[in-house]
């Protein structure tokens, strides 16, 4: 038995199907026309307001709810339900003439002028008020209303503020967090090139045109900037809260987005939501990576997918349709890794501003007999007959793969041994080697609780925050296994290296230490021979020089002065194993190291699935879920064996051989 996790919104148990709509874009006849296609594309949540603030307070004094008095009353009696938006994502002109200070500054610390959105310094008194007392009135007024399903607030927050204010609150900030500037100075490591703060007022953020090296003070910057725009969400969140407890908040997140750190953010959210945009060079087992990061963020607990584009993007260098069947496919796999949700930008294309060609459930010629439409339809038809069945399913994981944001950003800021780490690539490497064997994979962060997995797979831990270690170290004497990789357990929190080296506080898990790190230049590779004579393995871009000590050695490079030293390594350390990968090994090799470690710990997956096909599960307490997923363009299969399944959107009973079209899905219960 898994947990199950209760409904979003007791109003509307089920598959949540909708989006993005901005009636203030458009005339009463049009919102007519609104209500009645969306009732045919089984339209059951419609996010309204997102960006709506000067059409509800035109100026300071002066608020017009009236239109969206009429939108909300016209939704609800079409039976659609509001996810209701604070608009203060795109502060309107009056509020940057009168309060200049609510612009955001650059980053060389020069004020922005007014314009395009998310432009506001998260710092600024007047901001917080103003739109902290918009949140107040869209509470008072529509929080009572039956329609009203969930508060979106803001949208996606994001980018950096590098003003006065932000300085200034900032040194606060930084008081806080270590009490003495002697403190601070050791911390940062400020005697280097005679860095070191000797009154608070000298700290300035880290402005391209000024102090950008001190790695130390540039994560802080970016934890500091991350709580800030956090405070800014809480202000609106309590406001609401206080006003309609039982009404859930939310706001819009970006998945693998570098600067805010979303662990943080999910503690204050009571459900998690993010949009998803998969450019063109990511693979499914990449989109996969992040819902499954979006719902490792409360630890396993559903999320809302609160967009994705219907049809095409507009921010992309080349933006191509999703082929017939794809958004589908895509809504699913999202499902099928914890979304409750089916929801899009946007629902009506609109006729002007930057995103006037992006993909929309209705283009510019209003027709309800295109493509795009039929297959939100069909869609529609779908969750509706899934109705409740699916949603507040687990997905149940014995793998966990480690991410962190402070890692990341610690990791990008080192000047050496390589420019680029590609700390995303190698963690989506490793995830895709689990992905393509059809496990389900848990994302876990450092203060995540790690004792329920069995295999642990931490790439390029490079930061390792204090208590990170012990938890491996008991995951590991207990039985599970752990797999990391070059370039870890190189610095603490505060981004200074460890005084006895590399891996740090993981030497005595792992059982190595580590003398030298080479670069390898982009047409350089070495390889990881076996030591069991199972063959060899190109790796390139780092590779560390490392020493046993008490690990066993199963690979060694083969050229290069450091042939025949330690490639891969395993320590046995309780009754576990650790597992140190020296270098940067393709895909090929990974996929075998998996395979193998999957098998060591009896983690197996639901079904053997042909190339390209995902079968992944959700659980609701007994029942299980299968979504059988056919990622190629073209007809696949998958053998159920002695399996007899019901499909959950046809009811009939499958047996034997299942028959997938290109892209097709079919849910099984
Ligand atoms: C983001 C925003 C939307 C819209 C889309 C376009 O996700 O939240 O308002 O701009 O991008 O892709
Ligand atoms: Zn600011």
């Amino acid at each position: 038995m898994t947990v199950q996790y209760p409904p979003v919104s007791p109003k509307a148990p089920m598959l949540w199907h909708g989006g993005d709509y901005n009636p203030e874009q458009w005339s009463r006849e049009i919102w007519a026309e609104d209500f009645r296609l969306m009732q045919k594309a089984g339209i059951t949540a419609a996010t309204v307001g997102v960006f709506s603030w000067v059409s509800l307070q035109p100026s300071e004094d002066r608020f017009t709810f009236e239109w969206l008095d009429e939108v909300i009353d016209g939704l609800h009696a079409h039976g659609i339900h509001v996810i209701l938006a604070t608009p203060s994502a795109a502060p309107p002109a009056w509020m940057s003439q009168a309060y200049p200070e609510t612009l955001r500054s650059d980053e060389n610390g020069i004020r922005r002028q007014h314009g395009q959105r998310v432009n506001y310094c998260p710092n600024s008194s007047d901001y917080r008020r103003l739109s902290g007392e918009m949140a107040r009135r869209l509470a008072e007024r529509y929080g009572k209303h039956a329609a009203l399903l969930l508060w979106h607030v803001s949208n996606e927050y994001g980018g950096a503020c590098y003003c006065d204010t932000c300085a200034a609150r900032f040194r606060e900030w930084l008081q806080a967090r270590y009490g003495t500037l002697d403190e601070l100075n050791a911390r940062w490591w400020t005697p280097f090139w005679s860095h070191t703060y000797t009154d608070w007022g000298q700290i300035m953020p880290p402005r391209r045109n000024a102090e950008t090296l001190t790695h130390g003070l540039n994560v802080d910057y970016f934890r500091f900037m991350n709580d800030s725009q956090i405070a800014c969400y809480r202000g609106e969140r309590d406001i609401l809260r206080a006003i309609t407890p039982e009404t859930p908040i939310t706001t819009n997140l970006m998945g693998t987005y570098k600067p805010l750190d979303y662990r943080r953010w999910a503690k204050e959210m009571d459900v998690v939501a993010w949009d998803c945009y998969p450019n063109p060079n990511h693979a499914a087992s990449d989109i996969a990576f992040l819902h499954d990061l979006t719902r490792g963020l409360k630890d396993g607990q559903p999320f809302l997918l609160m967009e994705q584009t219907p049809s095409s993007q507009n921010w992309q260098e080349i933006n191509a349709l999703k082929r017939p069947g794809v958004l589908r496919l895509w809504s699913y796999l999202a499902v099928a890794h914890g979304a409750d949700s089916v929801l899009y930008f946007q629902w009506r294309r609109g006729r002007g501003g930057c995103e006037k060609l992006h993909g929309a459930v209705v283009e510019h010629a209003g027709r309800e007999d295109t493509r795009v439409f039929r297959e939100v339809s069909q869609l529609g038809a779908e969750l509706q007959t899934l109705g409740d069945s699916v949603i507040g399913a687990a997905v149940d994981a014995q793998v966990a793969l480690l991410f962190d944001w402070d890692n990341w950003h610690a990791l990008d800021d080192a000047v050496g041994p390589v420019r680029d780490k590609r700390y995303l690539e190698t963690v989506r490497k490793h995830y895709r080697a689990l992905y393509s064997r059809n496990v389900p994979v848990d994302i876990v962060f450092p203060d995540s609780d790690l004792s329920r997995y069995k295999l642990l797979v931490a790439p390029m831990l490079y930061m390792v925050k204090p208590g990170v270690a012990e938890k491996i170290e008991a995951l590991v004497a207990n039985g599970g296994t752990f797999v990391s990789t070059y370039l870890s357990g190189l610095v603490d929190e505060t981004d200074l290296a460890f005084e006895n080296g590399y891996p740090g506080p993981l030497s005595s898990v792992l059982g190595i230490w580590v003398e030298e790190i080479d670069a390898l230049y982009p047409d350089q590779e070495n390889t990881l021979v076996m030591s069991d004579g199972s063959g060899a393995y190109p790796c390139r871009h780092l590779a560390d020089l490392l020493h046993t000590q008490g690990a066993e050695v199963l690979a060694t490079y083969g050229s290069d002065f450091y042939a025949g030293m330690p490639a891969l390594t395993r320590n046995a350390f309780g009754r576990g194993s650790a597992y140190y990968i020296a270098s940067d090994p393709d895909q090929p090799f990974l996929n075998r190291l998996y395979g193998d470690l999957l098998v060591d710990q009896g983690i197996t997956a639901a079904f053997r699935a042909p190339e390209g096909v995902e079968v992944a599960v959700r659980v609701k307490g007994e029942q299980s879920i299968l979504f059988v997923l056919n990622h190629n363009a073209s007809v696949a299969t998958l053998d159920l064996g002695s399996k007899v399944l019901r499909d959950s959107l046809t009811g009939e009973m499958v047996s034997g051989i299942l028959a997938l079209d290109g892209y097709g899905v079919r849910i099984l219960g």
